[in-house]
Order: structure tokens, then sequence, then C-alpha cells
């Protein structure tokens, strides 16, 4: 029997925000046979979404011509990814609602209060958020509603990287995390279950490395490329903390741990001054990602990265 129409696999997810993750998202949605309506608040982002989706480092275009997927699968993931600018054609009875919009609390709290309203009784409600609490955007919502709210979280690009962090307030039922599990499985992801506590899993243990791999260049113990080189020799990581950061987004980096801090005021969090310093200089990482960047750490100190030798 089809998966996609059984009671726990919806056939249809409704992605809320088509930027960077929601248009990379609903790809791999549509890439594991599920229909897509994408909405955004304009046809110009819309438009663009689609266009990272086809050309995109990890878009169609990359993949058919390594002869990943066939030119004939690129056309069908395509076909089934419909885009909307009405709330109501992407909500009205969803079966399941991916919420990856701007990271605003106001914005996906309003998102949830009208899905909530719109979608199916039984949707699940999931946010795709790496910073902000589940619970906090589960404010405002009926009590009976809360029990679908969770997190469902990617990691960027989420093409390519196989965990998804379910995230679970003390309202989230476990029918709501075992159907974002089923969803997340057949996407080929492993599932992890964690609370909904600043910075999650991974993002937490994460930003803790770099913030240390930070104070450790800042008292000039050593440079960059030695700390890198130390955590994947010494350690095993497949990249060190700053080949990470260059490739994950040093402005994105910094506004998960201003938001972290905020949340924690935890002086480990605090964002590095020379994090600080090179994204108001124009550094915000790799610039095959970040159109417009002067590159990242290493090109701010002009070091060879372990992975050039
Ligand atoms: P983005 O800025 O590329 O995309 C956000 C999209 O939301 C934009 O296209 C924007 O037009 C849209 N939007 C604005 N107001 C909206 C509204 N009222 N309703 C629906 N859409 C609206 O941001 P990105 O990076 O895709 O992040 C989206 C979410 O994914 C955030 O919650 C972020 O924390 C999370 N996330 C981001 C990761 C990353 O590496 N960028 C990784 C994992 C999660």
């Amino acid at each position: 029997m089809d998966q996609h129409s059984t009671g726990i696999m919806p056939d249809r997810i409704s992605v809320i925000g088509f930027g960077l993750m929601g248009a990379q998202i609903s790809q791999v949605l549509s890439f594991s046979g599920f229909k897509v309506t994408a909405y955004d608040v304009s046809e110009n982002l819309l438009s663009k979404g689609i266009d990272l989706i086809k050309g995109g480092r990890y878009g169609l275009e990359v993949s058919a011509s390594k002869s990943r997927i066939s030119p004939e699968e690129a056309v069908s993931v395509l076909s089934r990814i419909s885009t909307t600018t009405s709330m109501e054609n992407a909500l009205d009875h969803a079966q399941f609602v991916l919420e990856a919009a701007v990271e605003d609390l106001k914005v996906k709290q309003k998102i949830f209060r009208e899905a909530s309203v719109r979608a199916n009784p039984d949707a699940v409600l999931a946010t795709n958020t790496s910073t902000l609490s589940i619970s906090r955007i589960g404010e405002g919502l009926k009590p009976k509603v809360r029990p679908r709210l969770a997190g469902m979280h990617f990691f960027n690009p989420p093409q390519v990287m196989k965990l998804v962090e379910i995230v679970k307030t003390k309202k989230t039922s476990n029918e709501t995390v075992s159907r974002i599990r089923a969803v997340a499985s057949e996407l080929g992801k492993t599932s992890v279950l964690v609370l909904d506590y600043p910075g999650f899993v991974a993002n937490r243990i994460g930003i803790s490395v770099f913030a240390e791999a930070s104070d450790l260049l800042e008292r000039g113990i050593a440079n960059i490329r030695d700390i890198d080189l130390g955590m994947r020799l010494g350690y095993g990581y497949p990249l060190g903390p700053f080949e990470l950061g260059d490739l994950v987004g040093l402005d994105a980096r910094l506004r998960n741990m201003k938001a972290l801090y905020a949340q924690t005021k935890e002086e480990r969090f605090r964002p590095p001054k020379i994090l600080r310093r090179l994204v108001s200089q124009g550094y915000l990482g790799d610039p095959k990602t970040k159109p417009g960047s002067k590159g990242g750490y290493y090109d701010y100190f002009g070091l060879k990265r372990p992975s050039e030798g």
C-alpha cells in the first residue's frame, strides 16, 4: 500500500516560508514523493525559492549533472511542488504544516494561530526554528491544539544533512512525535528526540565548541587552521569549528549565538568579538552559499583551509 495515503503519513505537506530552508526542505520532501504546497509573502520570493531548488548548490540541476537523479525525476520533483501567496490555499485542510518562515517569534505565532484554524483538526503543526522556544511559539494556541505542535528541525543543507531534531514541548503528544518521525524517516533522515531547551541539542553543543575555539583564537593560543586541524585530527571531526562556521554562514552563526545568549545569559554563549568584527566587515562565509560575502575566517586571515592540504 502507498505509505503516503495512510493515516500517519500525509500525502501533501504545507511549507510556510519558502526561503533558504523552506525551499530546500520542499525539494527533499518532493524528492521522497510528498506533494508540497509552499507559501511565501510574494511571488518574487516564491520564484527565488524555485530557482534555488533548480539551480542551487544542492539543487536539481547539479544532482542531474552528477547523475544522482534522472532528468525525468528532476521534472517530477518540480511538478509535485506548488506555490502560493495565499495563506488560505496553503493551510486550508492541510494535513501537515511545516513552518520555515523568518526567525521571528511574532511571525511564527501568527502563522500557527492561522494554521490551527485552517488546517485539519488533527494536522501536525511543526516548526523548523533553530533558536526560538517551541512552547513560546505555541502561546496563544488553544489547549487542544498544543499537543500537535512540535519542532522539526532540519540542518542546512537539508538535501545532505541526515539529522532531524524532533523538539517536544511539555504539551506535545507522543502521536505528534511519531508522525514527525515517520515523515523524517520517509525522507531518509534519522531523527532524535529532544526537549524544548535553548539551542536544543546539536546546535547547543556545536555552538559551545565554536565559542571555545573562538576564545582560544582571541587569546592567541592557536590560529584558526591549527584549531581546525586539532579538532579534525584529534577528535575525528569532519570539519573544524571555523571551516564549519564558514560553510553555514557567519551571519547565521552570529544570529544563533545572539539568540542563545539572550535566552540563557550564559557568558559562554556571548558572541565572540572576532565573529562580530567579521560579520560587520562583510565576511559572511562561503560566497558560493552567501552571495556578496567577502569570504569567511580563512579569507579574513589569509590562511589555507585544511581541505586544501
Ligand atoms: P530565510 O530568510 O531564507 O527564509 C525565510 C522566509 O520566510 C523568507 O522567504 C520570508 O519571505 C518568509 N517570510 C517572512 N514573513 C513570512 C510570513 N509572515 N509568513 C510566511 N513566510 C514569511 O530564512 P531561513 O534560513 O530559510 O530560515 C527559516 C527558518 O529555518 C528559521 O526559523 C531558521 O531558524 C530555521 N533554520 C535555518 C537554518 C539555516 O541554516 N539557515 C538551519 C535550520 C533551521
